[in-house]
């Protein structure tokens, strides 16, 4: 071990540097060496230098001797793609350690790193070419699954998975949003960040109202998250906060232990009948898939309550981020029914008596999209409504983060002669971003026909229609390239190149036609069908069109909306 003093000319910013220490490794036969720094904080922000691709290195801050972050990172080596912020306020004037393993010798290495009072290139944020424009994307590195959906405190959180120093999917922290409406969101600081315990993998979030926790005190409650350390083994850990921004973790974590390797994801909610927590658990148990219901009072006690068996594991029903959620059949809540989800959307329904759940179906499909992952529920939505948002895997080659969200549903159970179904709308709140409306009523078109949407162009948009099709007709309309046709015959739709059934409701076909910077999102038939799709629109390409083939077609109305950005 070297320990290496700076000059002046070496510091970049106004860190208060203490030493740099390097530790030399030998590492398939080339030097590499963990660099470290020592310093005091004094600014809000320590930036970190990305590139996308970078080999992973890990990082570790330190402070007090205690490790408070552990991440890997895509370390710029060489000139940055872009910056990315670690919000260090918490340990204000405190002396912290910050290290970085494996790097190579020729490096400028951890000289880069600087401090700030604001994120280093936060001007650029959210003016990316391929920056989704309604939908949330997290300003830095990777995102995946929702995480911790809750209402508190006035405002809706969307956690998320995140590797903010990293633009393939790296170690993981809970990211945190907030919003009024669901719709315009504010990124806030990490919520939890990765320590020794393992990274912070999905989980779920409640306002725990009657402060059965203790975290808060009364008329002050605190949010509870909960989520898995996926450390060694994985076991499940709460934290908790009164403020919604800063987050401590329990220090008597974890609060379920492990059951079986990598069990994960728990889904906590408030059951008011017999007045407990409830939490599903995904547990991989003897090649099954099943989901572990646990009993609580206080969010930190937990008691095994049932199990239900999902699929094996070739069939993948239930796998990995279960949700559960009662809804009224038709709207009457006097006919409420549980429905239990997988990641993949796949859904039961059944009962649900505060310990156990029975299906009375399973297998039944949810999103017949592509790309959609990971879907959950807010907790405690003000209106009563159940709202899901789902991960679309929008891929961003060249931006400085990479996947999405998709849009915020609202669910509800109907009846269908095969039983209760999902049906899947875009919330209301969502009219807010339209912009200029272009209507048109009633008229048949057939092959011969003019396109009606021939002097529309629009980057961002909304397209409504209704439509009542003769058999053997083919209607498709072109959304900027992208293909969303309806086959009569077949009742089948296709969303650039991806098939699902969508049958006539009373001899019409609906359609909502979302088109964003990365992805576009169907819903038809009267909202039994969600078809999510990621595909980055090409940005040349401002037309649209509706043609028909095979007939005539009876169009209803269509409505086209030009939507304005959220950001
Ligand atoms: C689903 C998932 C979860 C896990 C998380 C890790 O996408 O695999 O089961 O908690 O991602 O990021």
């Amino acid at each position: 071990m070297k320990t290496v003093s700076y000059g002046i000319a070496g510091l970049t910013s106004l860190l208060t540097l203490v030493t740099t220490i390097m530790t030399n490794t030998f590492v398939l036969g080339k030097t590499s060496e963990t660099q470290s720094r020592q310093f005091v904080v004094t600014k809000r922000y320590l930036n970190f230098p990305i590139t996308q691709d970078a080999p992973k290195r890990a990082v570790q801050v330190s402070v007090g001797g205690k490790v408070v972050a552990r991440f890997d990172a895509e370390f710029a080596t060489d000139t940055p793609g872009w910056w990315s912020p670690l919000d260090v306020s918490a340990w204000h004037g405190q002396s912290m350690t910050v290290s970085i393993e494996n790097m190579p010798d020729t490096s400028q290495g951890i000289d880069s790193v600087s401090e700030s009072d604001t994120p280093k290139g936060e001007e650029d944020v959210y003016k990316e070419a391929l920056r989704p424009q309604f939908h949330f994307s997290a300003q830095r590195g990777w995102l995946n699954d929702p995480n911790g959906m809750v209402y508190f405190n006035g405002r809706y959180h969307l956690f998320f998975q995140h590797s903010a120093f990293s633009w393939n999917d790296a170690t993981k922290s809970w990211g945190n949003a907030v919003s009024k409406d669901m719709v315009h969101w504010q990124e806030l600081p990490e919520a939890l960040l990765p320590d020794l315990d393992g990274a912070i993998w999905s989980g779920s979030g409640v306002d725990d109202v009657h402060n059965t926790s203790g975290f808060g005190s009364n008329g002050n409650p605190p949010v509870v998250l909960m989520y898995t350390a996926a450390g060694d083994p994985f076991v499940q850990c709460i934290a908790s906060s009164t403020d919604g921004i800063k987050f401590h973790k329990y220090d008597k974590n974890p609060v379920v232990q492990n059951i079986a390797p990598g069990d994960r994801d728990p889904r906590v909610f408030w059951y008011e009948p017999t007045k407990h927590w409830v939490m599903a658990l995904w547990v991989g148990q003897d090649g099954q898939n099943t989901i572990q219901f646990f009993v609580s009072p206080n969010l930190r006690d937990w008691t095994h309550s049932s199990t239900f068996k999902g699929g094996s594991n070739g069939d993948n029903f239930l796998y990995e981020c279960p949700d559960i959620f009662e809804l009224p059949v038709d709207g009457h809540r006097d006919n409420m029914k549980w429905v239990l989800t997988a990641a993949n959307g796949e859904y039961a329904v059944g009962t649900f008596d505060g310990r156990a759940f029975h299906a009375d179906e399973t297998h039944l499909h949810g999103q017949l999209g592509t790309g959609y992952y990971a879907p959950q529920t807010f907790n405690h939505e003000p209106k009563g409504r159940r709202v899901q948002i789902g991960w679309m895997q929008t891929e961003t080659h060249g931006m400085p983060f990479n996947q999405s969200m998709s849009l915020p549903i609202e669910l509800k159970l109907v009846s269908t002669p095969g039983g209760p179904r999902m049906t899947w709308t875009p919330v209301q709140e969502l009219e807010s971003i339209r912009g200029i409306h272009h209507q048109f009523g009633s008229m048949i078109l057939s092959q011969s026909s003019a396109n009606p949407l021939s002097s529309i162009e629009g980057d961002l948009l909304e397209i409504r229609t209704s439509f009542e099709p003769q058999p053997g007709t083919i209607t498709s309309y072109n959304i900027r390239g992208v293909n969303v046709s309806f086959d009569a015959n077949k009742q089948q739709l296709t969303v650039n190149g991806n098939v699902a059934l969508a049958p006539l409701r009373r001899g019409k076909q609906t359609l909502a036609i979302y088109v964003d910077r990365t992805s576009v999102e169907v819903f038809a038939s009267d909202g039994l069908v969600y078809m999510p799709v990621p595909i980055n629109t090409d940005s040349s390409n401002r037309n649209l069109s509706v043609t028909v083939q095979g007939g005539s077609v009876e169009i209803n109305a269509i409505d086209v909306y030009i939507l304005k950005s959220i950001w």
